[in-house]
């Protein structure tokens, strides 16, 4: 089936439905399940931070599973070479000529696992291929495929020898999601399956619920979704706001205000609303500007955290009616 015969509502309620799908597998993480998805629909890269074992990679491979995605996993190593992200010559002796053998980032979801640990060359090739959508070289473009998304996890836990991401390239992911550790009861619902004979190595009971046909017709419908003034306003004096927040050295940039109209407005779409609302822009300000924000570093002794100046941006900030 192509894109054009999905109708609008279909293909909304086919990417709702992954969140029950991936439901099967994930205990909990709902939030990440929907930002992922706005990901998607704004074909943006996420930051996924969480401590190890709490399950953001059988995450990852459930949400390729349901939405039957191509699926690819790097884990991004001090010596891990550029060509080993995006592919490179190499000789043929058959043919007596280079050929192009592509690396992993030729797929539709590429979980970057733990991208703080390679050094800066690397980080660049895999960033390049995300703006860009293609890889090129010997001075040829090589496309990606459509859908593609980066999922990039970063240990929160700091530790020698790694290479955190520089400001200006946290910038170019859409969304940090934030993967929290599970509530008790969550934690009990895990092993309950685990004991009734769950493997998380086998996907096997996860049916494909929705596909790139409905991605697409739901970036269409996302495009379509109208905008006030007003809000366009509100979006822009939050932003603004966090420049002049005293506990803040670098603020949202105005392309991290246009990443929290986008992800306002698919938000609202798959909300069923084909406008946006500043609840809307409340709801994606977090995950979309929380790491975009350098807060001083005296304040961050004090206690000052990215999404505690958010908070009080969006308290202080007058919302239009
Ligand atoms: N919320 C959860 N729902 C279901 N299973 C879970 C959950 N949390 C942990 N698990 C179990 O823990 C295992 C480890 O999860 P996974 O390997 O996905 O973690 P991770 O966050 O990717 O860890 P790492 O940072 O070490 O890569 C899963 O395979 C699953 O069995
Ligand atoms: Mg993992």
């Amino acid at each position: 089936m192509t894109s054009a015969e999905v109708p609008v509502e279909a293909a909304r309620e086919a990417l709702r439905a992954l969140r029950v799908e991936i439901a099967k597998a994930v205990v909990g993480h709902d939030a990440a399940v929907t930002g992922l998805l706005l990901a998607l629909l704004c074909r943006g890269h996420v930051l996924l931070e969480g401590v190890p074992g709490v399950a953001k990679t059988l995450l990852v491979r459930s949400l390729a599973t349901a939405l039957d995605l191509a699926f690819a996993r790097v884990q991004f190593t001090p010596d891990l070479m550029p060509g080993d992200v995006t592919g490179s010559l190499v000789f043929d002796p058959g043919a007596a000529e280079f050929s192009f053998r592509e690396g992993p980032v030729f797929t539709n979801l590429l979980l970057a696992d733990e991208v703080n640990r390679t050094p800066p060359k690397t980080q660049s090739a895999l960033l390049e291929a995300m703006e860009e959508r293609q890889v090129s070289v010997e001075g040829r473009a090589r496309p990606l495929p459509d859908p593609f998304i980066v999922v990039a996890t970063q240990n929160p836990v700091e530790y020698e020898g790694t290479y955190p991401l520089p400001e200006a390239q946290l910038d170019r992911f859409l969304l940090k999601l934030t993967v929290p550790a599970p509530t008790r009861d969550e934690e009990v619902a895990v092993l309950r399956r685990h004991a009734d004979g769950f493997d998380p190595r086998d996907l096997g009971a996860l049916r494909r619920v929705a596909g790139p046909e409905h991605l697409a017709a739901g970036r269409r419908a996302v495009g379509s979704v109208t905008v006030r003034p007003e809000v366009i306003g509100y979006v822009v004096d939050v932003c603004r706001a966090t420049r002049h927040s005293p506990a803040v050295r670098l603020g949202v940039s105005p392309r991290g205000a246009t990443a929290l109209l986008a992800t306002a407005r698919a938000w609202a779409w798959l909300s069923g609303r084909d406008y946006v609302t500043p609840d809307d822009v409340k709801a994606l300000a977090r995950p979309t500007l929380r790491h975009r924000l350098e807060l001083r570093a005296e304040a961050e002794m004090e206690g000052a955290t990215t999404d505690g100046v958010l908070d009080g941006v969006l308290a202080a900030v007058p919302v239009p009616r």
